[in-house]
């Protein structure tokens, strides 16, 4: 049970912090240094590295109100065509940077909507990729799937291809909240593509669900756990709804006044937190529940979780690659956007094959932060001598930063042989603790 005193003196009802898919956040990201770096890091890529491979299908045939991920709406496939042109365009001349033996391990589209793609256009894309990457041993392929915009077709044809996991948008199941958010969505319908999936062999079905969006009540949300349990979920994301109408236009469709404030929202995810751990699911960092069988939550059990772009994953790889308009790809040595809109992206391909455009080259003190936040955001803890042994100029900053936590958190932490760990009541200010561990400058004696 979490110590709502707690939360309140340390400010989550107020707080307004990244989600820390990575750091530094991609607002940070500076003008041209994705350009600037892309053919050299691709370059330096190892002979013998694994790589995850990230395809962004930036298109919808609806676009819900709710959405703030990065895609646009269309009636007919002809863009999506000629977006696709240039996504083989892209993987071929990406290709063409890397060292010959690297291989894929991880592959995952995502959007957008991936299954709006006809057979054809699924089919020319999966050949393209498979053709440019041979697969490691361990390899996974897992698609993003809205279940209102997937043909039996579609789905046959990218079991054909080995997808091996399938991350199903749910969101809510009350009419009242999908009509809110413009996305109406029947449980019969979603467990039929549930169903299909299952028949096809596709192991792990993932689901996406939202707390916080418009007319939500701890009994509507309950409401829809219950319907989504019934469905099995082999692993479940619950992620707080964004409010962001200055970057997502289409939210301005949903009305302010229709949003839990803070201290409700606090309360939906508390609520539905005690129900799937009811039912046996295990959270797994902030916002993830899954069987103990599953391999996130094995992976959580044994350290060694990781946080990218697509939030919580056991994905070892330590370089994504991302293709297609604003996706972002993550090297040993920074990260690199490509070109966001997708004029500007096909401009990009077509001038010399590479989109990328902002980035970020990261510094010592950059990877050592890094560090520090995924391990806060996938454990809830860091080892202070690891982090030191792991980025030895940085010690002095590590003990900067240790101090600052330890004083500005002295309810919600504890500090014990070493390890510095969130307490459990004070779980829900996870994102909170990493924002001041990760700021850039403190006054006086904690300065860094
Ligand atoms: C990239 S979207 C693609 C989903 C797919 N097109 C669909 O509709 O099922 C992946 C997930 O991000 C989550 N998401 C999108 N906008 C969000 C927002 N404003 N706040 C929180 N989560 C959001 C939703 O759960 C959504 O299913
Ligand atoms: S939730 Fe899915 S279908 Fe709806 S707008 Fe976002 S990406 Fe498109």
């Amino acid at each position: 049970m979490e110590n709502e005193a707690i939360l309140e003196k340390y400010g989550l009802f107020r707080a307004k912090v990244p989600r820390f898919t990575s750091y530094p956040p991609a607002n940070r990201f500076e003008m041209d240094t994705g350009r600037k770096h892309q053919a050299e890091w691709l370059g330096e890529v190892k002979p013998d590295e694994p790589l995850s491979l990230y395809i962004h299908i930036p298109f919808c045939r609806r676009l819900c109100y709710f959405c703030a991920c990065r895609t646009q709406g269309t009636k007919t496939l002809k863009p999506v065509a000629s977006y696709i042109k240039t996504l083989l365009d892209e993987i071929r001349v990406v290709r063409q940077h890397l060292p010959k033996s690297v291989k894929m391990a991880r592959l995952h589209y995502g959007g957008g909507t991936p299954t709006l793609l006809s057979t054809e256009l699924m089919n020319r894309l999966c050949d393209a990729v498979f053709t440019q990457f041979a697969t490691a041993p361990d390899f996974e392929f897992s698609v993003e799937i809205d279940p209102t915009e997937a043909s039996d077709a579609v789905l046959e044809t990218l079991a054909d291809w080995r997808l091996g996991r399938a991350s199903i948008g749910i969101q809510d199941f009350m009419p009242k909240v999908q009509k809110a958010i413009g996305r109406e969505q029947s449980f019969e319908q979603t467990a039929g593509v549930i169903e299909k999936l299952r028949a096809l062999g596709i192991g792990s079905v993932n689901f996406d669900l939202v707390y916080g969006l418009p007319h939500q009540t701890r009994e509507s949300l309950a409401d829809t756990l219950e319907q989504v349990l019934s469905l099995s979920p082999d692993r479940l994301a619950l992620y707080g709804y964004a409010h962001v109408p200055q970057m997502s236009k289409r939210q301005v469709m949903i009305s302010e006044n229709d949003l839990a404030d803070s201290y409700e929202r606090f309360h939906l995810a508390s609520m539905a937190r005690n129900i799937l751990t009811d039912h046996g699911l295990v959270p797994i960092g902030i916002d993830h529940f899954a069987p103990e069988s599953d391999s996130l939550a094995r992976a959580a059990r044994e350290g060694h979780l990781r946080r990218n772009f697509q939030g919580y994953t056991d994905d070892p790889c330590r370089t994504l690659i991302g293709f297609g308009a604003s996706a972002i790809s993550e090297y040993r040595q920074g990260y690199v956007q490509n070109a966001v809109a997708t004029a500007a992206y096909a401009e990009r391909v077509a001038h010399d094959g590479l989109a990328g455009h902002r980035g970020y080259a990261m510094r010592t003190r950059d990877k050592m932060v890094a560090d520090l936040v995924q391990n806060l955001m996938c454990e809830g803890a860091f080892d202070v001598e690891a982090l030191k042994a792991a980025h030895p100029l940085m010690t002095v900053q590590i003990d900067n930063v240790l101090s600052r936590l330890v004083l500005s958190f002295p309810d919600a932490l504890e500090l014990e042989a070493g390890r510095l760990s969130i307490r459990e009541d004070a779980a829900s200010l996870t994102r909170v603790i990493a924002s001041v561990a990760a700021a850039e400058q403190q006054t006086g004696s904690l300065a860094i």
